[in-house]
């Protein structure tokens, strides 16, 4: 990163003092970070990848282990007017988020487990915020809540979520924190989870943060789930610690969902 890059960032950081817990993290991050924790770093993703690569199984062996339906309708076709207006409303977004998780997958587990207390962790413009909603209100019961720091610089915060239509968010709250600070506000307000979705910081420091947390949150039999696994160890060393069914299901090639029955 250049020094006007860098400056610039400060200077976004230093206009939301929301966010001075997250620039403080971030400053003594870059201290520590060293030519050997860059190599890490690059072990670490073909550690990931290589474990993924191992573990890939189709979804319905996850959805037929759980004894749930293994046809996956897409959710265009089951709910193909919010589909459409939450296609209009990302096109009419001027800036390029972060794209969406495994979404037949999210909604299929959320429907079959009847799930009524989900967190997620990363929002950008709400595909999978969509695809819980969408099948909380099809369950007919249930609370989401979401926690997103808009990337540094990106002047995104107004266009966060807006997939997501008026007429879903009576039962979402968004946490507009970053997951430090977030997800224990968001866990506390939903209490016991059946389900929580990671996919937000893909550090592996921040994910291990993050599953840590949501794992003690879930109920037994609860799922968490956790989008590109693959982009370091850190899923792969959780799954060994806790020791429990795991399954990495494809979403393109060389790119993974993770879901961990607690
Ligand atoms: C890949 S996108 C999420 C995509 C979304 N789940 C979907 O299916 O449409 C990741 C989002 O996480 C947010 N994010 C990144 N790091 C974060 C952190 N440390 N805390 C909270 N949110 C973060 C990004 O700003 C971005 O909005």
């Amino acid at each position: 990163m250049s020094v006007a890059s860098k400056v610039a960032t400060l200077a976004w950081y230093l206009r939301r003092p929301s966010l001075y817990g997250e620039l403080f993290r971030r400053v003594r991050a870059m201290r520590v970070s060293t030519s050997n924790s860059v190599e890490k770093a690059k072990r670490e993703k073909v550690e990931g990848q290589r474990w993924c690569e191992q573990q890939v199984v189709p979804a319905a062996r996850l959805l037929e282990s759980l004894q749930l339906p293994t046809a996956t309708p897409a959710i265009e076709t089951l709910h193909p007017t919010e589909w459409a207006e939450a296609h209009a409303a990302v096109n009419a977004c001027p800036v390029k988020m972060g794209g969406p998780a495994n979404l037949e997958v999210l909604y299929h587990l959320c429907r079959g487990m009847k799930v009524e207390r989900v967190v997620e962790t990363g929002v950008a413009n709400g595909w999978s915020t969509l695809a819980v909603l969408l099948a909380l209100r099809a369950n007919g019961e249930g609370r989401l809540a979401s926690v997103d720091m808009p990337y540094a610089k990106m002047n995104n915060e107004a266009w966060v979520g807006c997939a997501v239509p008026q007429a879903l968010r009576d039962r979402w709250t968004l946490i507009r924190k970053p997951d430090r600070d977030g997800l224990p506000e968001a866990i506390a307000a939903l209490g016991t989870l059946d389900l929580a979705h990671y996919d937000s910081d893909k550090s592996y420091e921040d994910r291990m943060f993050g599953y840590h947390l949501l794992w003690a949150a879930l109920r037994p039999g609860g799922l968490l789930l956790s989008d590109d696994i693959e982009d370091n160890s850190a899923y792969a060393d959780f799954a060994k610690e806790v020791s429990r069914p795991t399954w990495v299901l494809p979403k393109k090639p060389g790119n993974y969902a993770g879901v961990l029955i607690k």
